[in-house]
């Protein structure tokens, strides 16, 4: 992959595709609170190199899935203000993100100074299944520097204007970000270190089928949670009560369930759930077994019995992956599972990786700090994706010239 050390950037427009996509909430007033800046921190190494070798930055991002139209809550300027602060300079704002608002401001920068152009998917053809439509975003982008960076590893799977297009159309390179990420993924590619154990929660199987083939033949124990383990407990034939179900999944479910122990693989589920009787923080809740949860209830976190067993098993790895909170983290009564997954993994004397916004999320939101884990990785479906072996074409393109 080309490097950033391999642009000669002093004095040019050079445009950084960054996934500062991040958690916001709608606060009464009308405005708009970031819940968690991992992504902002973890964009900063590329853009601060950008910026001390007399660039002129100007980032590029999405955030949220806005329909193609601008919709006012999922506006880039709180994120570019939050990225002022953490750079400590100002950041200019663009509220368009192609055209001559966004050509005026860009004219007016100077070497060193950084600037955020409004989101990419306030405009359908960044997201287009159609080549030339696509295509014909990525030209206005095209027409606001002269190199490119990609640097948004979180959105490296999406094959969108500003990921892929766009650095056919510039000399691009890879930022230190992706650089990073790509590192780290790499590693746990080739994982030698054993016992390797995957941790997998999030709330939906349809969602992680690809990545549990691949680790049913690369890891040695895979430690189940999160809203998914309803279709895995249906398929060894529990009740789940309310709980999140994919009935159409069970046989799959069951069928790894097979694999796994034809090829000596440990798949743990929980053996007790916290269970409720609504989804809401204040539910009320009961701590019940795996093995038949009452018609009424909905399983949010799993049980302290399965939290020890998971902890247990998470004690002599040497590798460790983890995707997906094992419960409702967000409500206090629902978080304790996915601490103890946290906790064990700080503990841990074996590379760590936390992989996905959401368990990213958790842990920052759990107060655990960052540098208790080998590495926090900013993508959810990427580092998915690339553990899968797909081939993410955002990585993909700036390898291609
Ligand atoms: C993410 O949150 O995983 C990335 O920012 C990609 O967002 P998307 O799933 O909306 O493409």
């Amino acid at each position: 992959m080309r490097s950033l050390d391999d642009l000669s950037c002093q004095g040019k427009v050079v445009l950084v595709r960054s996934d500062l996509n991040t958690p916001v909430e709608q606060l009464a007033d009308g405005t708009v609170r970031i819940t968690d800046h991992g992504r902002i921190r973890a964009a900063l190494p590329t853009i601060v190199d950008l910026v001390q070798r007399g660039a002129r930055v100007v980032v590029l991002s999405h955030l949220g899935r806005p329909k193609g139209k601008p919709e006012p809550n999922l506006t880039l300027l709180p994120v570019a203000q939050r990225l002022g602060e953490l750079l400590g300079q100002p950041v200019a704002f663009s509220p368009q993100t192609v055209g001559p608002v966004a050509q005026s401001m860009v004219a007016k920068l100077t070497d060193g100074d950084v600037a955020v152009v409004e989101n990419v998917r306030f405009h359908a053809a960044e997201t287009s299944k159609d080549d030339q439509e696509r295509g014909e975003f990525a030209d206005e982008l095209a027409e606001l520097g002269e190199f490119f960076v990609g640097d948004g590893f979180g959105v490296s799977h999406r094959k969108h204007a500003s990921v892929y297009d766009i650095a056919l159309r510039l000399p691009s390179a890879a930022g230190r970000l992706i650089e990073q990420e790509v590192e780290v993924l790499q590693r746990l590619v080739n994982a030698k270190e054993r016992p390797y154990v995957v941790v997998l929660g999030g709330s939906k199987v349809s969602d992680k089928l690809a990545v549990i083939e691949a680790f049913l033949s690369k890891a040695d124990r895979i430690l189940i949670g999160g809203g998914m383990v309803y279709t895995f407990l249906a398929a060894k034939g529990f009740s789940v009560g309310e709980s999140l179900l994919e009935p159409d999944l069970v046989t799959t479910c069951a069928s790894y369930l097979e694999h796994a122990r034809e090829r000596g693989v440990t798949i743990e589920l929980p053996s007790d759930i916290v269970v409720a009787d609504r989804f809401a923080a204040d539910a009320q809740h009961r701590v019940v077994s795996s093995e038949g949860i009452e018609s009424g209830w909905m399983g949010l976190d799993i049980g302290p019995d399965s939290s020890k067993t998971f902890a247990r098993l998470l004690a002599d790895a040497q590798t460790v992956f983890w995707n997906g909170p094992m419960g409702v983290f967000e409500f206090d009564a629902f978080a304790s599972g996915t601490a103890a997954i946290a906790k064990a993994m700080s503990d841990s004397a074996g590379f760590t990786v936390v992989g996905g916004g959401d368990s990213a999320a958790a842990v920052r939101h759990l107060g655990f700090a960052e540098d208790s884990f080998g590495y926090i990785s900013t993508g959810g479906g990427a580092s998915l994706e690339y553990l899968e072996g797909r081939e993410l074409p955002g990585l993909r393109v700036l390898e291609d010239k």
